[in-house]
């Protein structure tokens, strides 16, 4: 089956074509960072603006990287939440629009579950494995079963892992977003240099809490050894703090659940200092990891294609009922 797989539920208008015998024929990613860097954060009006004036270059683009007509196209993806509201609606309502027009099924894809099944575009895991999702509106940890068996374990409390990323390096002055300049950062700065807070909660848990972590480092800031303090050390020691936690709790998981294998997903797992620590801390702890490549874990549609693959090679199609929701449809437990 082949299909084409659109995503809009952030600030990237991305469009791909995925073929389960073929393998991923295009891939195309449109960011609007330009539009929202000024504003430190991204603009949902804004945002959605910017999906409509993308929408159709992006999917044209991507039929015709991987030289595909409508004809050839058999379902179309696309995802439906959670996200911005307006910015999923632009992609949903296209989508449902070609799926009329051409007569093709479509599905709405979950947008966590697109995360959490991405790294099959580069190799095949075995399930049952340890999902680590951690991206800018989500850090949570999933036993994932099979296709159709995702189970919550554990989630943020208060803001997600990429969302304090991005709150520190606007506190640093550094722009947006957030991630990446902290990561580049970083990778000259002494991550020993000061010691940011673990939250690592209750014994057991799965959940976790980055707020404390915000304010401290905000608290740092302020003092005269933040004045003092090189960015590159302030960096590299914050980024320590959150790979730890996540690293160090996505492993306990893996044993709680009996579980030797941990996929990591979602925007932050781009991170070189989180990928760096999930594989030495987890070849220590006897947990095989698979990190999918870098343009894989951030916002994109081949992840959208092939889980839309998936569930309509079994028959699963959403109808003409299908609707964009903005809050993640996963509870915790
Ligand atoms: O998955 P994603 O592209 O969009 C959401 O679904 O949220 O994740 C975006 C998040 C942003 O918070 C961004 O700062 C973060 O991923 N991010 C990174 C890196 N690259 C992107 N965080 C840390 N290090 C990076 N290299
Ligand atoms: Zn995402």
């Amino acid at each position: 089956m082949r299909v084409l797989g659109i995503e809009s539920s952030c600030d990237e208008t991305a469009a791909a074509v995925y073929d389960r015998s073929v393998g991923l024929l295009s891939n195309v990613v449109s960011s609007q960072v330009a539009v929202h860097e000024v504003y430190g954060g991204v603009v949902p009006e804004l945002a959605s603006r910017e999906h409509l004036k993308s929408v159709v270059p992006v999917v044209e683009k991507a039929l015709s990287d991987a030289s595909c007509g409508y004809a050839d196209i058999d379902g179309i993806a696309v995802t439906a939440g959670p996200g911005l509201i307006g910015s999923l609606l632009v992609g949903l309502c296209f989508a449902k629009s070609l799926s009329f027009s051409w007569g093709r099924p479509v599905y709405g894809a979950d947008h966590l579950e697109s995360h959490i099944f991405a790294a099959f575009l580069e190799n095949q895991v075995e399930f049952p494995y340890i999902a680590l999702l951690v991206s800018g509106g989500h850090t949570s940890l999933f036993r994932v079963q099979g296709w159709n068996d995702v189970r919550q374990l554990g989630g943020t409390l208060d803001d997600a892992a990429g969302e304090a990323f991005d709150k520190a390096a606007k506190m640093m002055g550094l722009g947006y977003p957030g991630g990446v300049v902290i990561d580049r950062l970083a990778g000259s700065g002494d991550p020993r240099r000061y010691s940011f807070p673990r939250a690592r909660l209750a014994a057991g848990s799965a959940d976790f809490s980055f707020s404390g972590l915000k304010t401290a480092l905000r608290t740092f800031l302020v003092s005269n050894e933040g004045g003092s303090a090189r960015m590159e050390d302030i960096a590299a020691s914050f980024q320590e703090a959150i790979a730890d936690v996540l690293v160090t709790k996505a492993i306990e998981a893996a044993r709680r659940e009996n579980i030797g294998r941990l996929v990591l997903s979602g925007g932050v797992s781009a991170n070189s200092r989180l990928r760096a620590l999930a594989v030495s801390l987890g070849a220590a702890a006897g947990v095989d990891v698979s990190l999918p490549s870098k343009a894989l874990c951030t916002d994109n549609a081949a992840m959208v294609a092939l889980l839309g693959e998936r569930r309509m090679s079994e028959g699963i199609f959403s109808g003409p009922e299908l609707n964009a929701y903005a809050a993640s449809r996963f509870s915790r437990g």
